[in-house]
């Protein structure tokens, strides 16, 4: 790792590890932590070697990296991971069926926004909801000029604040 590291300043580039095998290791002190051996970043399954739900995790010591990837991340692939993440519940309590229904509903309330960006309540920050039906969810939106940003796909009886910093 120190090696590449010092390949990677020399060129300029930027060293990631790919632990999503080794995580468990990692963890349990067995493998050496790539952070601390020089790499960037270190990616992660959670639910691999670590034996969690389905997700990622991304992690750095530097704190320009991380203000970066936060800027890329959230909101913009996270309010499309809730939106997965639901669905993949209700193939998970219910059936793949009631996951359909769910990316319908979902598709549904996506192209009303589309036809009628203001037709949501507002919210504090320049923010929108709209509620979904059938299904407990809440899609929390901003406008800007002619883009949407969908900022929170929140179940309803989550935390009132849930994705409250996503900007
Ligand atoms: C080496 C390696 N990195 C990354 C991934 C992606 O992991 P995930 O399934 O969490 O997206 C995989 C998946 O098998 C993998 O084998």
């Amino acid at each position: 790792m120190r090696e590449l590291r010092a390949v990677a300043d020399e060129v300029g580039a930027t060293l990631l590890f790919d632990g999503a095998h080794l995580a468990g290791l990692i963890a349990g002190h067995a493998w050496p932590n790539p952070l601390a051996e020089g790499a960037h970043l270190l990616t992660m399954s959670t639910y691999k070697s670590l034996g969690g739900p389905p997700s990622g995790l991304v992690l750095t010591n530097d704190a320009d990296i991380a203000a970066r990837l936060d800027a890329i991340a959230f909101p913009g692939l996270t309010a499309n991971f809730d939106a997965a993440k639901a669905a993949k519940y209700y193939a998970r309590i219910g059936s793949p069926a009631v996951a359909a229904k769910f990316v319908a509903e979902f598709r549904r309330v996506a192209e009303r926004l589309v036809e009628y960006p203001s037709i949501g309540s507002r919210r504090s920050r320049g923010r929108r909801d709209i509620s979904m039906s059938i299904f407990p969810y809440t899609v929390i939106y901003r406008t800007s000029g002619d883009t949407m940003l969908v900022l929170v796909v929140k179940h309803d009886s989550r935390r009132p604040n849930y994705g409250g910093s996503r900007k």
